[in-house]
């Protein structure tokens, strides 16, 4: 009885895509605006490797049968190539295993990692037959002399793998055959012999891995500690019993030292244990569990030492991201005095993951070698006593999960799926350290965050590919103060702020971005990092957007209002675009606000729309932009444009236009300007459409702006001004009032998705309703349809599907509100959460079954455990809906 709790599930997604906390960033660059660094070569795709050289000054990029060396300064400057390309035979040798020639068949570079100053360690997949080769820096070129990259790069290049050199030894995780079923995390050394994991379900299952690195120890080196390699992905879980596949984020670790066991785990890990990584939304009760990327924003310290990861759900339509981050102490302690868990065998055949609450054996399994068991005499892995190996082949996972920082993500944003991330560590001019956190997404664009004392800020969107098309690599290099981007067609460089841009105090400080500043000296927004010769009290910043501490600004000018003659009947948009996404236009009409109330007016995204003008409608119009700053708890209201309306009376042409003078005093055309479109590449010229020096209005919706001043306006025209062209908010449809459009784009989605819900419940039901009628567990009159449809005449179970189908429907009530209603006490509630699917699902099922035991085995803390659950079939899982027992 699948449906009900899918139900419940759904339901959720949908509670949470609409009512969830999102974020929205403030401000939107286009591209086009920007005028970023690019790199690409005609014919060459797939530029999804990128490694930094702190000593070289270089980019280095890994391509599809290309490497290239980039400036680091600026990556259009190419220093560098080599191409290596699949021989005939590999490349035939794949076509025949039918994997596609012109994709599938060729080299693309996915392992570029340092080995030392004079060479690089690359392997590519080259034709489903991973090589790996030397790149000697001096001359940029390979040794000639591939290894075999099996396990170090992955065949398919469409598949997940990672990798990381430490200190000339190669960790990676990746599939090890052809076909990337078996899944290996390894160590390949020149010193010593391969260590691998244990080819079993318990140890990996199905992976995806995204990332992987290495922290030291630093001042555990006391303890004798080792330095541990950390690797994160998404596996099925074992523990969860769920309909199909349940999806878990992972975090496992190994030791470097780790020299595999002596006669138990020979040449494998006697170090690697994993747990799972909890990224959840406990108020409402919403799990992200597919993490994407992970990036360890390190400290001398390993104790200060963040990590952070970008996830998305499962049930990926519900578009919603979110950025978790952990403390390496937690994730520590979750490693060396978390719980195993163990497999235990109930009724026969069937298995699940259960809390192990026997002794552990000493040393502690999974450990790494430490000075307390070198006074045991056991110097290394190879010492270990059978007892901690076994036990540690057999139990890998923890059952305590790692916590994100705050219990809940930093960051949850809507309509994205992030696929990168970066974080940067900024002093700003306050003193106070900031993570600024950069998010890639699939579509290319790149969010920009602060936390802010607990609360995110999503300071800006940037359209950082020219495409619509996911960030593959993204890395940072403080140095340079750039971002690089890898993607399908290119490499793009980005710089970390784009201060210059801010064309006000106001909108400099309302930006709240850590990297910017208001100089009131030259009247700028600069990058604090460029202005450090600076007297810092010349500089304005205000973390939480108090603008406030901006010099005020003079009102409009009598002669800075735009004067606006229209013909009587004919109808006027006053253009307005307000430059943060924060903001809300409010207009004033002789000095009183105007509420969408007025007849005959509407205000709108680009500006206020007034039909049919009427001599009441002539007067004083100024629009203002109302932006909130929730951090400094005020409203920043400043005008942006200012509008004289007068009706054009003339007796004896009725046919012509008005003409429309404006002169704006200067700072206010600087700003009105920066506005439209997000920010254009120089502030200077008044050619563009919005500010012209002196124009007349120009006709029809589809019509460019002009300054050509002899156009006729027939009467029940609008005047229409250049729009603001908005991302990626899907609709680009001009809108006709002034509701925040993230609001409409909900409620349109609203209604689609009921309408989809109830479609697919519908559906479901029915589906459900045919199978189980078709496989007789439901009552009579089902079983008279079944019978006369088939001439089967089994109906020994009649009385106890009438119990069930009481029970299910108690059941699904129940249910809903236990899953809505639980408490929210601590981060154990995804555990919960999940439990309480496969609570739904499975495990409690015991009046009308068929004396299975009733299994609370593990997680007594869980509230839902404690709930009487007086379900009975319903919790029957669909994977054993067709066993040949009738249950219930
Ligand atoms: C390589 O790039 C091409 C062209 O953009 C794209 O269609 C393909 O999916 C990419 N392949 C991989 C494995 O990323
Ligand atoms: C991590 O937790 C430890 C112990 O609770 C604390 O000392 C440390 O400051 C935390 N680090 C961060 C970055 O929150
Ligand atoms: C360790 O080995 C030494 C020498 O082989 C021996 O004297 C000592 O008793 C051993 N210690 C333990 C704890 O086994
Ligand atoms: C996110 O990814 C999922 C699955 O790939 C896709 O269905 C969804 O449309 C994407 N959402 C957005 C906003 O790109
Ligand atoms: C503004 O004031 C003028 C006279 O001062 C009046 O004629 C006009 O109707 C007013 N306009 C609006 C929109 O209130
Ligand atoms: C801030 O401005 C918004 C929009 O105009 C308004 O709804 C809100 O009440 C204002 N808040 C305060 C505290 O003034």
């Amino acid at each position: 009885m699948g449906f009900g709790v899918l139900g419940v599930f759904l339901g959720l997604l949908l509670e949470v895509s609409t009512h969830g906390p999102h974020a929205v960033p403030r401000t939107s660059w286009r591209h086009q605006d920007l005028d970023l660094m690019e790199f690409s070569e005609p014919g060459i795709f797939n530029y999804s490797t990128l490694l930094l050289s702190e000593k070289r000054d270089a980019l280095y990029v890994g391509a599809r049968e290309a490497i290239f060396e980039l400036s680091k300064k600026n990556v259009t400057v190419r220093n560098n190539k080599v191409q290596w390309t699949v021989a005939e035979n590999p490349m035939m040798m794949c076509t025949l295993k039918g994997k596609s020639k012109e994709r599938d068949c060729l080299n693309y570079i996915r392992v570029l990692q340092v080995v030392d100053e004079e060479r690089l360690y690359v392997c590519g997949t080259h034709a489903f037959q991973p090589q790996c080769d030397y790149l000697n820096l001096a001359d940029f070129s390979l040794d000639g002399r591939p290894e075999d990259g099996r396990g170090k790069c992955s065949f398919d290049p469409s598949q997940s793998f990672t990798t990381v050199m430490v200190d000339g030894e190669l960790y990676s995780g990746t599939a090890y055959n052809f076909l990337g079923s078996e899944p290996i995390i390894s160590r390949y050394s020149p010193y010593q012999s391969l260590l691998r994991t244990e080819y079993s379900t318990s140890w990996l299952n199905e992976p995806s891995f995204v990332f992987a690195d290495v922290i030291r120890e630093g001042r555990n080196r006391a303890y004798g500690e080792d330095d541990k390699i950390y690797y994160f992905f998404t596996e099925v879980s074992v523990e969860y019993e769920f309909f199909g596949k349940l999806l878990i984020p992972r975090v496992a670790r190994v030791c470097k030292g780790d020299l595999g066991g002596q006669r138990t785990l020979q040449k494998k890990w006697t170090s690697f244990l994993k747990a799972k990584l909890v990224c959840s939304m406990p108020e409402l009760n919403f799990v992200f569990n597919v993490v994407h990327d992970v990036f360890i924003l390190k400290e001398s310290d390993w104790r200060e030492t963040v990590i952070y990861g970008v996830f998305t759900s499962q049930w990926g339509n519900v578009g919603l991201s979110a950025v978790c981050a952990y403390n390496m102490t937690a994730v520590e302690d979750v490693f060396s005095k978390g719980k195993y868990m163990q497999k235990a065998t109930v009724e026969q055949s069937h298995t699940k993951w259960v809390r192990y609450n026997g002794i552990t054996p000493f040393p502690r399994p999974g450990a790494c070698i430490n000075n307390l068991m070198r006074q045991q005499n056991i110097s290394s892995s190879l010492h270990l006593p059978d007892k901690t190996l076994q036990f540690v082949k057999d139990h890998p996972l923890l059952e305590d999960p790692v916590l994100p920082i705050g219990n809940g993500p930093r960051l949850i944003t809507k309509d994205v799926n992030y696929t990168q991330i970066v974080v940067e560590r900024v002093r700003a001019l306050d003193g106070n350290i900031y993570d600024v956190i950069f998010t890639g997404t699939d579509k290319g664009v790149l969010h920009k965050s602060v936390v802010f004392e607990g609360d995110v800020h999503i300071v800006e969107e940037t359209q950082l590919l020219k495409n619509s098309e996911p960030i593959k690599n993204l890395v940072l290099s403080s140095e340079t103060r750039s971002l690089y981007a890898g993607s399908d067609s290119g490499v793009v460089q980005s710089p970390t702020a784009f201060c210059g841009r801010y064309p006000s105090c106001n909108d400099c400080v309302l930006a709240r971005d850590p990297y910017c500043a208001w100089d009131s000296h030259t009247a700028a927004c600069v990058n604090i990092f460029d202005a450090s010769g600076q007297q810092p009290g010349n500089l304005i910043q205000s973390l939480n957007g108090d603008a406030d501490k901006c010099p005020s600004v003079s009102g409009l000018s009598q002669k800075d209002y735009q004067h606006v003659t229209v013909k009587p009947g004919s109808s006027v948009e006053l253009p307005c675009l307000v430059p943060s996404n924060l903001a809300q236009v409010m207009w004033k009409s002789n000095g009183s606000v105007l509420t969408e109330a007025s007849r005959f007016q509407l205000i709108g995204e680009n500006g206020l729309l007034i039909y049919s003008v009427a001599p009441e409608d002539q007067g004083h119009y100024e629009c203002w932009s109302v932006e909130w700053a929730p951090a400094a708890g005020k409203n920043f209201s400043r005008l942006l444009a200012g509008y004289v309306l007068t009706l054009d009376l003339p007796p004896g042409a009725p046919q012509q236009a008005g003409h429309v003078t404006t002169t704006l005093g200067s700072q206010e055309t600087s700003s009105t300007h920066a506005t439209e479109g997000n920010g254009k590449t120089d502030r200077a010229p008044l050619t563009s459409a919005f500010a012209p020096p002196s124009f007349t209005a120009s006709v029809l919706f589809t019509s460019p702006p002009q300054t050509d001043s002899s156009l006729t306006l027939p009467p029940s025209s609008t005047i229409k001004f250049q729009s603001k062209q908005h991302f990626p908010p899907s609709s680009n449809a001009p809108r006709p009032d002034s509701q925040d459009p993230a609001a409409e784009y909900l409620q349109h989605n609203n209604s689609i998705a009921l309408l989809f819900l109830f479609l697919l419940f519908f559906l479901l039901f029915l589906a459900a309703l045919a199978y189980n009628c078709y496989m007789q567990y439901l009552p009579a009159p089902c079983l008279r349809m079944r019978a006369a449809l088939l001439g089967s005449h089994k109906s020994a179970h009649q009385p106890e599907y009438r119990a069930c189908e009481a029970g299910l429907m108690e059941a699904s009530a129940t249910e809903k509100i236990n899953m809505t209603a639980q408490p929210t006490q601590n981060g154990s509630q995804t555990t919960q959460n999940l439990r309480a699917l496969r609570d739904t699902g499975y495990e409690t099922e015991p009046e009308c079954g068929n004396g299975r035991i009733p299994s609370h085995g593990f997680g007594d803390d869980s509230p839902s455990q404690e709930k009487p659950f007086d379900v009975d079939c319903e919790s029957q899982p669909i994977e054993f809906a067709d066993a040949d027992e009738p249950y219930c």
